[in-house]
């Protein structure tokens, strides 16, 4: 009795399962979610506030560099991106006041030759080496506090709030200060009158960091698709046993 009603009802169920799940499989099959090549200018001039940073590094070719290292390398890259209000806050004139050479290594400084995720940032062990680093440091120092995490170049330190990427072999976040290094800042005091603090760098908006705590984005997209499509072909295979048994 409760057997026959039972066959009954998955008898009525399983064309209706198959209904169901079947468009999904066909709109899934052609998906094989391909990564393509990485294109870096391209994620940040989708988000629309790295102009000065895409031109700095079209004009000083770090862009090519990245895009060959990253296909060359076993380790990754990680970039932080300062926005155009990040370039804005810089003291006047510093940027068009760098040499070539010094705008390359600048921009190098925000770039590491190792994919890094947000919580391996955490554990970096200090000074991280960036593509700028030669025999002198040119290092970035992480520090973090429960899943904030902050870096530093010794001269200016923000946090790092927003993953633009996340997925090896690159990794982008944005930054909203440029990352002066010391070595720079130093090469350019004696020079330049350096305005006196009639205003303090402290902005209040600071203070309301979002809790950082976001999940990451993309990342887990394609684990999560992957085994989307193993439970539906499992209900799939399931619903076309009911009906071979049944019918
Ligand atoms: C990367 O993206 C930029 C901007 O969207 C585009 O102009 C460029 O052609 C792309 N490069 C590659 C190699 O796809
Ligand atoms: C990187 O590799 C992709 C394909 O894997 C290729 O299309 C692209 O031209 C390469 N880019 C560079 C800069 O080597
Ligand atoms: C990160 O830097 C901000 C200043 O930009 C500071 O207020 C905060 O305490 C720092 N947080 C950590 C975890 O070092
Ligand atoms: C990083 O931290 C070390 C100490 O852990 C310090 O000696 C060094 O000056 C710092 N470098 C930067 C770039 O902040």
């Amino acid at each position: 009795m409760a057997a026959a009603s039972a066959s009954h009802i998955l008898l009525t169920l399983a064309p209706l399962v198959l209904l169901l799940v079947l468009p999904q499989i066909q709109a899934q099959a052609p998906a094989p979610a391909p990564a393509g090549p990485v294109n870096l200018t391209g994620i940040l001039d989708k988000n629309g506030q790295f102009t000065t940073f895409i031109k700095l590094l079209i004009s000083t070719q770090v862009a090519n560099q990245i895009q060959s290292q990253i296909n060359s390398s076993s380790e990754g890259m990680t970039v932080f991106a300062p926005t155009d209000n990040a370039f804005n806050n810089l003291e006047k004139g510093l940027l068009n006041n760098l040499d070539n050479q010094k705008q390359v290594q600048l921009v190098l400084y925000h770039v590491t030759s190792k994919f890094y995720r947000q919580s391996d940032l955490l554990l970096v062990s200090n000074p991280v080496r960036t593509l700028a680093s030669g025999q002198d440091v040119w290092g970035l120092n992480f520090t973090g506090q429960g899943n904030q995490v902050n870096v530093s170049s010794g001269v200016v330190e923000t946090p790092i709030n927003s993953v633009l990427r996340q997925n090896f072999p690159l990794a982008v976040y944005q930054v909203d200060k440029v990352l002066l290094p010391e070595e720079l800042s130093a090469a350019k005091s004696p020079s330049a009158a350096p305005a006196p603090e009639g205003k303090k760098p402290t902005e209040g908006s600071n203070k309301k960091v979002p809790a950082a705590s976001e999940p990451a984005p993309a990342d887990d997209k394609t684990g999560a698709g992957g085994r989307l499509n193993a439970g539906l072909g499992f209900v799939a295979g399931l619903a076309l046993l009911c009906m071979g048994v049944l019918s």
